[in-house]
């Protein structure tokens, strides 16, 4: 008799969908609670982010073209500076739908696990307001701000297929046009899984 832990389906390390990829590029589509396979993926996609280092991943950056993003801003004990209290926030976010985006813009460098290597400014409001439902399925309204925000504003953009390097300033995109054609053909190192657009 195999041991009972054998028969719980083991979450995933998902390979990470490289920039070039199409499904980077599409509007994803709503779904709803028989989405095959929905609550595996959602594991699997914390899995990933976590193995990555990553604050937020959205579905399409593990190929699937739908409106699923997760997030945790939560900063390890380690990285607090003294007396900072932690502001970080944990989410699943299906079928966001943005209602409000306003306030100060702010500057802040942005990374993406999509396009390994590569960081810059990009400047956003700094709250957003979205409509989404949560892991049951129901419906939430909640405003992010500061980093929250960020990381919402950035994730909503996959579902949108908007990259954050598609929002940088033209000097910046034109000194990183030949990187990215390099993580497009899958030459570069990096410490994750990837799925590369051509090989
Ligand atoms: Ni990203």
């Amino acid at each position: 008799m195999p041991h009972p832990s054998s028969l719980i389906a083991k979450n995933m390390i998902l390979p990470i969908y490289a920039y070039g990829q199409p499904v980077l590029k599409k509007v994803a589509d709503d779904i709803d609670k028989d989405y095959p396979g929905l609550q595996q993926l959602i594991a699997d996609m914390w899995e990933t982010m976590y193995a990555s280092e990553g604050v937020g991943l959205a579905a399409p950056q593990v190929g699937h073209s739908i409106r699923l993003f997760v997030m945790d801003s939560h900063k390890k004990p380690e990285d607090l500076k003294e007396g900072e209290v932690d502001k970080g926030i944990k989410r699943i976010c299906i079928n966001a739908l943005r209602i409000d985006e306003f306030g100060n813009p702010f500057t802040f460098e942005e990374g993406c696990l999509s396009i390994p290597d590569i960081r810059g400014d990009v400047d956003r409001p700094d709250t957003i307001r979205i409509r989404y439902l949560d892991e049951n399925f129901e419906q939430q309204e909640e405003t992010f701000t500061e980093l929250n925000a960020r990381v919402v504003q950035h994730e909503y953009d996959h579902l949108e297929g908007i990259l954050f390097t598609e929002r940088l300033k033209p000097i910046k995109r034109q000194l990183i046009k030949r990187k990215l054609e390099k993580i497009k053909e899958g030459r570069i190192k990096v410490e994750y899984k990837m799925k590369f657009a051509k090989r």
